[in-house]
């Protein structure tokens, strides 16, 4: 939102702080790899509270940091903050960047473009574990008025992925739903992300907010290709 201003009576660039401050005490920046902002970064998408969003995470963590697009995001505005918004590898892992957005739409849209874009980041990578990350969810999560909006068929997308990674495919996460989800898609787990505002009411049939929390995600993303994973909340 803009400076000062609440969304559904939730401070966001509060709740945000409390977040960053509350996994940074737990593990150091400096041992954290990198941090993904699953999308819907901004309720008022322009360039203004990308920069404020952008300048909050770095005072709290200055490695790779991936911003993905979410459906209440503008890509240009993303772009003139300059977010940074490119897949990120390491040794044994790549970080690989989906954009299933469209500006300002609920529904998901990955098009031929955001594909060939995938593949263009896989091919110029020997990582040898390759973790999909991308806003929109990839399973349902019992919840009508998300579910309408989830990637169409994702198994189809992991597939694809996996082969033309030469077999690499670990996992994925994605942000949108408010909540805690971890599900697979065939072999493949999944996990859904607590967002660091208001929560979603899991299983609700129509737009609910939850009392839960604001939270976040860790991953341990390990030598053997497993991920292990766990959901944090601030008190
Ligand atoms: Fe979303």
């Amino acid at each position: 939102m803009a400076a000062g201003e609440t969304l559904l009576e939730t401070d966001t660039e509060a709740t945000l702080i409390s977040v960053l401050q509350h996994a940074f005490a737990e593990i150091s920046p400096s041992r954290c790899d990198a941090l993904i902002a699953s999308g819907d970064l901004a309720h008022l998408p322009i360039q203004e509270v990308y920069r404020r969003f952008y300048n909050i995470v770095s005072e709290h963590f200055s490695g790779p940091l991936l911003c993905l697009p979410g459906n209440h995001d503008v890509l240009q505005a993303m772009q003139d903050a300059e977010l940074p918004m490119q897949s990120i590898v390491w040794s044994d892992w790549q970080l690989l960047a989906l954009d299933s957005h469209e500006d300002d739409k609920p529904k998901s849209l990955v098009t031929e473009a955001d594909r060939q874009a995938a593949q263009q980041a896989l091919i110029h990578t020997s990582a040898r574990h390759v973790l999909l990350a991308t806003h929109h969810p990839l399973v349902d999560v019992q919840c009508p008025w998300l579910d309408k909006d989830r990637l169409i068929g994702p198994l189809e997308l992991m597939n694809w992925l996996h082969a033309v990674s030469e077999q690499r495919l670990r996992g994925a996460v994605f942000g949108h739903v408010h909540q805690d989800i971890a599900d697979a898609v065939g072999p493949w787990p999944v996990y859904g992300v607590p967002s660091t505002c208001f929560q979603f009411q899991p299983r609700s049939h129509r737009f609910a907010l939850d009392t839960a929390a604001p939270g976040y995600q860790w991953l341990e993303l390990q030598d053997d290709g497993k991920i292990k994973r766990t959901v944090r909340r601030i008190s």
